[in-house]
């Protein structure tokens, strides 16, 4: 293929305060810090396959604002074509406010504005850009039908594609859980999708199980912060557990894209790995960097990773 890994999603300018602890309702509080960045799910996880090496693209609408402008320009500095990011007049870009706590935790706010402008016929014009890379990226940022249109273009097309419906929405039609290759969601999501309490690697093994047995999604992957994560393959088969290393962490914030871009990266430039495999190697590169603070200025390149992530072998030497 032309292209590794494409994505239908969104954009987000954070802007991230850090305080000491996250706000409770009613309460003011003094930060310590502020910093702006390009963010959104859509945007963080194209761009984390891209610093990795992969080649991608955004399809994507950002407003007519200087925000839109240093997105055009981050993605350009980060192996990302442009040719399918829409620039809608008149409307702000995404905004996402986000507080961090001095223990990493975060909460966030997004307002959509041109995300909520991404249309199923800009997904159709992108369609060629679809077809020519191997694995499509889709979140939750963007509205339901336009990333349904390119689930299915994708599978039409048999280009794999990853859905990680984040932020979570209960309620999501079958075809969201049956059309991926991959179902990847945090505790929180699970939680949402199947109405059952996750909090620990057992509850997230058993969630996993009703995502892929009762929900009938095609393969699923748990995202478990500290605690890695769980995959289970396909039906029938037990779900596994792979860990990852202890770091301290500084800022939670889009750790979740950047496993999600390293996945999509590994899928597509090391596709012989085993799953558990690419698995571990994408927590190792999402512990990373929630040890800097802020979402892809937090994401490694390729030169700041230890050489046995790019090893094209599946042995485990550590
Ligand atoms: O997953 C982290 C992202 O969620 C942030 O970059 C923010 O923009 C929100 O979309
Ligand atoms: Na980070």
């Amino acid at each position: 293929s032309a292209l590794d890994v494409v994505v239908v999603g969104s954009c987000n300018t954070d802007f991230l305060s850090y305080a000491p602890h996250l706000p409770k309702e009613g309460e003011t509080l003094t930060g310590s810090k502020f910093e702006t960045g390009c963010g959104g799910k859509g945007a963080n996880q194209c761009v984390a396959a891209g610093k990795l090496g992969a080649k991608t693209a955004m399809i994507t609408k950002i407003g007519d604002d200087i925000f839109g402008l240093e997105f055009l320009k981050s993605f350009k500095a980060n192996n990302v074509k442009c040719d399918h990011i829409g620039v809608v007049k008149g409307v702000s870009t995404g905004v996402a406010a986000i507080s961090v706590a001095d223990n990493g935790a975060n909460c966030i706010i997004i307002v959509p504005g041109a995300n909520n402008s991404l249309t199923t016929e800009d997904v159709e014009a992108a369609e060629e850009t679809i077809k020519s890379s191997k694995v499509l990226v889709c979140q939750n940022e963007i509205s339901l039908d336009v990333t349904l249109a390119a689930l299915k273009l994708a599978r039409k097309q048999t280009v794999k594609c990853i859905f990680n419906p984040a932020p979570a929405q209960a309620g999501l039609h079958s075809d969201f859980f049956t059309i991926p290759d991959i179902f990847c969601v945090n505790e929180t999501e699970a939680e949402i999708m199947t109405g059952s309490v996750v909090n620990s690697v057992e509850s997230a093994i058993a969630a996993c199980k009703i995502l892929v047995e009762n929900k009938n999604c095609r393969s699923v992957v748990i995202t478990l912060g500290s605690n890695g994560c769980v995959y289970q393959a396909k039906k029938g088969d037990e779900p596994m557990h792979i860990g990852t290393d202890k770091v301290f962490a500084v800022d939670t914030t889009g750790a979740g894209d950047s496993f999600i871009g390293s996945l999509a990266f590994f899928m597509c430039k090391f596709p012989h790995l085993s799953m558990a495999e690419m698995l571990k190697r994408a927590n190792k590169i999402a512990a990373r960097s929630v040890t800097k603070r802020g979402t892809q200025v937090s994401f490694p390149t390729a030169s700041e990773l230890p050489a046995d992530l790019y090893d094209d072998n599946d042995d485990d030497d550590d």
